[in-house]
């Protein structure tokens, strides 16, 4: 049984509810960030918070001091060369089980760094898990919240093409349960949400929910560009989301699996729950300081 846990990521979208899910068990959480100076009172209350950075292996040697197990996230900005020395560390100090914040697909697409991350943490001799999660809701909140709330509109690429959505809570809470409780190890699973959704759909559920119009204009990927080359996004952002964008319109973002229902023993959020519970978030003017359309 794991009893001292390391949380990487924990200021982004997933780590942050996997903290909060640890807390409310029986562990000794370590919360590694760049800046212990600059997180919320909710990720400080959730553990013990220290300095560490993928960058700096300096930092790694008291984050895995006396750690079982380990939440991992590979940060979009960090070379996955840098995540499977940190992998190769935990083994060599003797980590038990590694949980993967991996991506739907990674098995076979060769191409994203978490094909290679898997990998390497199957090579090690600790236990893993892997969690494959499926495109997040709550990129909505977070890439797209801009759009809108100014535009009334859902400005991405996607065609018709339908995704399994799922929401970062219900990630949080699967990875607790992968990283505390028993017959999890050495295993993989596919965590989507409940339905697969496309993005009128989503446009629908945004507006029955808000009380507004929100369309889905289906820009193609050179209109989506343009517009987020304007707000002054990197070329590799913007590659990287046409990229994920691509792959819903070519519809093999849809695969709906049971493994979130089975782990978390009950359904998964659906989007509208998703939009429900931030609908406040969706209302306020923008408040962000890119500037252009
Ligand atoms: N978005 C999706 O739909 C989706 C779907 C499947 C899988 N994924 C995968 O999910 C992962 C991202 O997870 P997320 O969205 O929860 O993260 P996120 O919100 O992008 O946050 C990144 C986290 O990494 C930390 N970080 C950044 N640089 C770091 C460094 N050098 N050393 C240590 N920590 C560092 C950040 O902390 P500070 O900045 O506070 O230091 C932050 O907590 C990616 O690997 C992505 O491929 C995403």
């Amino acid at each position: 049984m794991t009893v001292s846990i390391l949380v990487t990521g924990a200021t982004g979208t997933v780590g942050q509810h996997v903290a909060a899910a640890l807390s409310d068990r029986d562990v000794a959480i370590t919360i590694g960030v760049r800046d212990p100076e600059t997180v919320s009172k909710e990720i400080a209350d959730a553990g013990e918070v220290i300095k560490f950075d993928f960058t700096k292996p300096e930092t790694w040697g008291r984050a895995l001091t006396d750690v079982d197990g380990v939440f991992l996230v590979r940060p979009s900005v960090v070379d996955k060369s840098k995540i499977g020395s940190f992998v190769e560390a935990a083994d060599r100090v003797g980590v038990g089980h590694i949980a993967y914040l991996s991506a739907i697909g990674a098995e076979k697409n060769v191409f994203i760094p978490h094909h290679w991350i898997e990998n390497r943490i199957v090579a090690t001799d600790m236990e893993y898990t892997l969690l494959r999660a499926s495109f997040f809701m709550q990129n909505l909140l977070e890439v797209h919240c801009r759009d809108i709330v100014e535009h009334g509109e859902i400005f991405v690429p996607a065609g018709d093409g339908k995704t399994s959505f799922v929401d970062a809570r219900d990630i949080g809470e699967a990875a607790a349960i992968v990283l505390t409780e028993s017959g999890h190890v050495n295993r993989a699973y596919d965590l989507t949400g409940p339905e697969v959704v496309d993005y009128a759909e989503v446009a629908t559920i945004f507006s029955d929910v808000l009380d507004r119009f929100i369309s889905y204009p289906n820009p193609s990927l050179l209109a989506f560009g343009r517009r987020m080359r304007r707000r002054g996004k990197p070329l590799g952002f913007i590659a990287l989301m046409c990229g994920i964008y691509t792959t819903a319109r070519l519809g093999l973002a849809a695969r709906v699996t049971d493994d979130s229902r089975k782990l978390l023993g009950r359904r998964p959020r659906r989007m509208r729950t998703f939009v429900e519970d931030h609908a406040d978030d969706f209302r306020v003017d923008y408040r962000g300081r890119e500037s252009g359309r």
